[in-house]
């Protein structure tokens, strides 16, 4: 089956009781149990609810993996995630990655041991150079956030696998309606759900999809152990968010394919990072391992004055900090998103003020260009 298809079918036939096509919210914290020793298959709802088992075994078939598992928040999906490892691990990790990524390994993991080298994972060579003696994992974004700079998934995952090394793909910006890095060979996806694969800006979700019955066992004792669960209520929400993620991420695409257009011949954008553009040097590997560029679309204006003023002056594009709606969105990295990254790693990076980055949403797209339009227009 197609996977437009497996996305719009989420739940359907589920409950064979009633027959209701929209799964039922089991809001219950424990349930009976018919005798000693004996279970329904649900005894507390922070190791197994039924709600949330549909959207598990969703994300499971859609990335191509063993077993999926729901979270409170996509942090709370990568942290659990990060509790595989021991005191004295290390990961090799895009340096140009979500900010609160980057936040929980330097502020978080690193008080319990774990360490991390941030590289450019585009350069193979560069993450060989960086694997030590006690390195486990590599933990990558592709596209990355903001820079959209592109890592080869099948390259990096045979680096692993030569190394005995898990890779850990952040898939929240591709969604596996466009890229699944499982089926390239990786051990583990991890999800802001909260994003592409809820699209409404109404919920907080992360989700987390492995390979392989061990890794399963060990992820879903920590996701019991930790108990950071999705609740029944957004569980039934991100299920049905995930029914028409296909048909939002084919115009979340082919708007932000549009902007990038337009902006590249704007003069007063300097650079725009969208890797559907052909100068963009991670076109062709995309169109390799993915099957579509994305929503996202980072530019650089030509001060840090007119940046600001961008955000202050646009009318239907909001000035928020999320990405992944059906409502397009405007954030400014340095001081946002990646704030908590030191000056000097940003600015080598190229996260500079001159950087704007836009989710751009499923609105007609010549609304969201004439706003733009009228927010670069010089004062
Ligand atoms: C790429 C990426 N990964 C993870 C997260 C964290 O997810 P959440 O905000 O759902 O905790 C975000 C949030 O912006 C993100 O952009």
């Amino acid at each position: 089956m197609k996977i437009s298809t497996l996305l719009v079918q989420t739940g359907v036939g589920w409950d064979q009781k009633t027959g209701a096509v929209s799964v039922p919210i089991y809001q219950s914290a424990t349930f009976r149990h018919p005798a000693l020793g004996a279970s329904t298959g649900y005894d507390y709802s922070r190791t197994k609810n039924p709600t949330r088992q549909v959207l598990e075994e969703a994300i499971a078939r859609l990335e191509g993996g063993d077993q999926g598992f729901a979270f409170a928040t996509g942090m709370a999906a990568l942290s659990t995630v990060l509790m595989l490892f021991q005191p004295g691990d290390h990961l090799v990790v895009s340096e140009d990655l979500y900010g609160g990524t980057y936040r929980v390994l330097q502020e978080v993991f690193r008080g319990y041991g774990l360490t991390c080298t941030y590289v450019d994972t585009t350069d193979v060579k560069c993450v060989e150079e960086s694997l030590t003696a006690a390195t486990k994992a590599l933990l990558v974004e592709t596209p990355t956030n903001p820079l959209l700079k592109v890592a080869d998934l099948a390259a990096l995952v045979s680096l692993a696998r030569q190394r005995g090394l898990l890779t850990i793909v952040d898939n929240t910006f591709m969604t596996p309606y466009l890229q699944r890095p499982l089926e390239l060979g990786a051990d583990i996806v991890v999800h802001s759900a909260t994003k592409y694969l809820a699209g409404h800006n109404d919920l907080v979700a992360g989700l987390v999809v492995v390979k392989r019955k061990e890794l399963g066992e060990r992820v879903g004792f920590l996701q019991n152990s930790v108990g950071a669960v999705l609740g029944p209520q957004d569980s039934w929400l991100l299920i049905r968010g995930l029914k028409t993620l296909g048909v939002r991420m084919d115009r979340h695409q082919d708007n932000a394919a549009a902007i990038a257009r337009w902006l590249d011949s704007h003069p007063r954008v300097t650079r725009v990072y969208y890797p559907g553009l052909p100068t963009h040097p991670g076109c062709q590997l995309v169109a390799r391992q993915a099957s579509g560029f994305g929503g996202m679309v980072s530019f650089d204006v030509t001060t840090p004055e007119l940046a600001r003023q961008v955000l202050e002056r646009v009318r239907l594009i909001s000035f928020a900090e999320s990405l992944g709606g059906v409502e397009t969105l405007i954030t400014y990295p340095a001081r946002q998103t990646h704030c908590d990254m030191p000056l000097e790693v940003r600015e080598r990076l190229g996260i500079s003020d001159f950087l704007l980055r836009l989710s751009v949403g499923i609105e007609d797209v010549e609304d969201l260009i004439a706003d733009l339009d009228q927010a670069l227009h010089a004062l």
